[in-house]
C-alpha cells in the first residue's frame, strides 16, 4: 500500500461497535498520546480500557479504517499559519513543480503522455521550527534522540509536507531527448531519438495545485544537427517498435521538476508495484516502527527484491515498470529517490492531494489501476504488493474480473508469515475462483525466483498455497506458530490501538502548533 493501512471496516463495526458509522467525525484528541506512550506492555488490559472509553466521538477515520498516518497533511493556509509566514513572503519564493515520471500510450494521433504532478512553494523553514514540526510525527521519541542522519531525514520529510500548493497555475512542460538510461536496469528502455517540444497543459492546476492530463506529442526531431552534420531522428511509432522510448520532461520555471516520460508500446508486459513492505521495509502495521522507517531511517530494500527486479528487467523483453503507491504526493520525491537508486527505472503514481479525504483515500488505488489498464488495453499486467493493504486485497483480484485476460500474475508477500508484529487482518475472499496459476502468496523474496511471468506460471510450486477465502491473520486461527490466539473482540481493540497511536499529530496544525 502506501502509507495508509486499512481496517476491514465492516468487520470492525460489526464486532466492536455493533453498527457501521461512516460519517466523518473529529479525530481523537491529544490525550490519546499519553495513552499510546504507555506502550504495549500491559497490552490486553490497555486495549480493553481503551475500547471501553471509546464513545460516540470515536473518529470515523478509525471506523472507516484509514489511520491518521500520512493522512490529513496540512495544506495552504494551515501551512502558512504553522510556519508563521504571510502571503507576501510566500510570493517571493520560487515556484516548484513535482513532476511524476509519466507513461504514454500509442494512439491514432501519436504518443499520448499522461503528465501529472503538483505545483507548490517551499517555504524556507529554519531548523528549530522543522524540529518542532518533525516531533509531531514521531511516537515515543523525539528528534533530539535520533542519529544525525535520521534527524536530517525527518527534517527533509517534514519540509516536504509543509509546502504551499499553488492553484490556477498554467504549467508548460518541456520534452527533451537525452535520458541517462542505465543498461539492464531500465526494463528495455531506449532513448527517444526525437520529440523535443514545449507544451502548455490544457488546464491550470486544481485548488490543491495538482495537474493530471494526457497530451499528444508532436513528432518533432530530437537534434537538428550533430557533429556529422545531419538530423538526429524522430520518435518511433508505437506500432513499429517493441522498445520503450524515454524522453526527459521538465516544467518551465522550476529547477527541480525533472522527470522522464516512458513511451510504452501497446503490447508487452507491465508490472505495477506497490512499495511499502514489498520493495522497502516499512512495517506499517507496527505504527511506531512505521513512522521511524518513514520519517527517520534511510529507506531500506526488503530482502533481495532489488536483485529479483534487476533479473526481471534484464530477462523479460521490454518490461515496463510502473510504481503505484498510495503514499501521499508530498513525500513522492523520497520514494522516487529510493526506487531509482535501487530498482529499475519506470513511471510513477502516488496519491494526489485531491484524494485526501477518507472515501477518496479508499478508492485511489483502484482509480489509478483502472487508468493504467485502460491506457494499455492490450498489455498484460503483473501486480505486486503485500497482504497488509486492504485496498490491494480487494482491488488486485477485482482487476482479474474487470479486465479479462489483462492480469498475467498477482504476487502478494504474506507479511503475517514473517513479521510477528503484524496484527492486521486481511481478506482473501476476492481470490476465490481465480486460477491458482495466476497468483501466489509468498513468504520470502526468493520465492519469486522460480516463477515464469511470460509463460503465465505465476505460482512457484515450492511455495505452499493454503489460502482459505476469508479473513486471515492473527485472531483467525491461522496465525504463525507460537502467536497468541486472538478473539475478535481483542483483535478489534488491537486495531483501534494501532490507529489511535497516530492520533497525536493530527490536531497539531489545526491547533496552530
Ligand atoms: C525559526 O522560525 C520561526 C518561525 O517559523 C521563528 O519564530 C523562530 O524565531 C526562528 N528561529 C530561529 C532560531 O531563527
Ligand atoms: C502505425 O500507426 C499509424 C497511425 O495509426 C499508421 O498510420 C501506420 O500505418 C501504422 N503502421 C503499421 C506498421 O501498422
Ligand atoms: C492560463 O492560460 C489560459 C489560456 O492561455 C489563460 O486564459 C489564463 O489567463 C492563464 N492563467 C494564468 C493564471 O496565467
Ligand atoms: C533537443 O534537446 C536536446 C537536449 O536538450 C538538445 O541537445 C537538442 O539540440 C534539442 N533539439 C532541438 C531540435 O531542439
Ligand atoms: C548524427 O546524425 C547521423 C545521421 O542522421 C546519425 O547517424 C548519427 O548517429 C548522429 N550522431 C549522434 C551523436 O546523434
Ligand atoms: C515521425 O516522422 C518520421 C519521419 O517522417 C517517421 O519516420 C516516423 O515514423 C514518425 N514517427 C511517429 C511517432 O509518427
Ligand atoms: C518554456 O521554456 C521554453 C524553453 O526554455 C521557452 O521556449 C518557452 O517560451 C517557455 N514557455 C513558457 C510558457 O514559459
Ligand atoms: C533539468 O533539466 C534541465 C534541462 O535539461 C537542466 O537544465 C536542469 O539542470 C535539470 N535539473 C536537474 C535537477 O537535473
Ligand atoms: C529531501 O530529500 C529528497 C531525496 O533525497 C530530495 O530530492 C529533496 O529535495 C529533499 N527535500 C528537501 C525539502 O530538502
Ligand atoms: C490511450 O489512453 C487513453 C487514456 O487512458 C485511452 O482513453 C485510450 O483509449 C488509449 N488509446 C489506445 C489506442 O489504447
Ligand atoms: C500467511 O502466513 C500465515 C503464517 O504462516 C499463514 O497462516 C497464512 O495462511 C498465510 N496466508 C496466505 C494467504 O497464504
Ligand atoms: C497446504 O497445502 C499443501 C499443498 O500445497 C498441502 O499438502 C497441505 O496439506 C496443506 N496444509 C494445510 C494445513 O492445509
Amino acid at each position: 500500500m502506501a502509507l495508509q493501512r486499512l481496517l476491514p471496516a465492516s468487520l470492525f463495526a460489526a464486532t466492536v461497535l455493533g453498527a457501521a458509522h461512516p460519517m466523518i467525525t473529529p479525530a481523537p484528541s491529544l490525550e490519546a498520546r499519553q495513552i499510546a506512550e504507555r506502550g504495549l506492555d500491559d497490552y490486553a488490559s490497555y486495549a480493553k480500557s481503551l475500547l471501553g472509553s471509546l464513545g460516540s466521538d470515536v473518529s470515523s477515520y478509525v471506523i472507516s479504517g484509514v489511520p491518521q498516518y500520512f493522512q490529513d497533511f496540512p495544506t495552504g493556509d494551515k501551512v502558512e499559519s504553522s510556519l508563521g509566514i504571510d502571503d507576501s513572503q510566500l510570493a517571493a519564493l520560487p515556484t516548484q513543480v513535482l513532476n511524476l515520471p509519466a507513461y504514454a500510450n500509442w494512439t491514432d494521433q501519436g504518443w499520448n503522455v499522461r503528465v501529472h504532478g503538483n505545483v507548490y512553494k517551499q517555504p524556507n523553514t529554519n531548523e528549530s521550527k522543522l524540529n518542532d514540526l518533525a516531533n509531531v510525527f514521531l511516537i515515543g521519541t523525539s528528534i533530539d534522540q535520533l542519529q544525525p542522519s535520521e534527524q536530517d531525514q525527518a527534517r527533509n520529510l517534514t519540509a516536504e509536507i509543509f509546502v504551499v500548493q499553488q492553484r490556477d497555475v498554467n504549467v508548460t512542460m518541456n520534452f527533451r531527448t537525452g535520458v541517462d538510461v542505465r543498461p539492464d536496469a531500465s526494463g528495455g528502455v531506449v532513448n527517444a531519438k526525437g520529440g523535443n517540444q514545449s507544451i502548455t497543459l490544457p488546464y491550470p492546476t486544481t485548488d490543491e495545485g495538482d495537474f493530471d492530463t494526457f497530451i499528444i506529442l508532436k513528432n518533432t526531431t530530437g537534434v537538428t544537427s550533430n557533429t556529422t552534420g545531419t538530423d538526429g531522428g524522430y520518435l518511433l511509432p508505437g506500432n513499429e517498435t517493441s522498445s520503450i522510448q524515454a524522453l526527459n520532461m521538465y516544467a518551465n520555471g522550476s529547477e527541480i521538476g525533472n522527470a522522464t516520460a516512458y513511451l510504452v508500446p501497446p503490447t508487452g508486459f507491465t508490472i505495477v508495484n506497490d512499495i511499502d513492505d514489498i520493495l522497502r521495509i516499512t512495517k506499517i502495521y507496527e505504527p511506531k516502527e512505521g513512522l521511524l522507517n518513514s520519517f527517520a531511517r534511510a529507506f531500506t530494500p526488503w530482502q533481495d527484491m532489488p536483485e529479483i527486479y534487476a533479473n526481471w528487467s534484464a530477462t523479460i523483453p521490454d518490461f515496463h515498470f510502473h510504481y503505484l503507491t498510495t503514499t501521499p504526493e508530498q513525500v513522492t520525491r523520497n520514494y522516487m529517490d529510493f526506487i531509482f537508486k535501487t530498482y529499475p527505472l519506470g513511471s510513477f503514481d502516488t496519491r494526489p492531494l485531491n484524494f485526501s479525504d477518507v472515501s477518496a483515500t479508499l478508492s485511489i488505488r483502484k482509480f489509478l489501476l483502472d487508468k493504467i489498464f485502460q491506457t494499455f488495453p492490450q498489455r498484460k499486467f503483473v501486480l505486486m504488493a503485500d497482504t497488509s493493504n486492504s485496498d490491494v486485497m480487494k482491488d488486485y483480484p477485482q482487476m482479474v474480473k474487470d479486465y479479462p485476460g489483462q492480469v498475467q500474475c498477482i504476487f502478494l508477500r504474506n507479511t503475517t508469515a514473517t513479521d510477528s508484529g503484524d496484527l492486521f487482518p486481511y481478506d482473501t475472499s476476492g481470490f476465490k475462483g481465480i486460477d491458482q496459476e495466476k497468483y501466489m502468496f509468498f513468504v520470502n523474496a526468493d520465492d519469486l525466483r522460480d516463477v515464469d511471468i511470460v509463460g503465465g506460471n505465476c505460482w512457484n510450486k515450492a511455495v505452499k498455497q493454503n489460502v482459505t477465502f476469508e479473513y486471515q491473520g492473527r485472531g483467525f486461527g491461522n496465525s504463525a506458530s507460537g502467536a497468541v490466539s486472538w478473539n475478535p473482540y481483542m483483535l478489534g481493540a488491537a486495531l483501534i490501538l494501532a490507529m489511535v497511536q497516530f492520533a497525536p499529530f493530527v490536531p497539531s496544525w489545526a491547533l496552530g502548533l
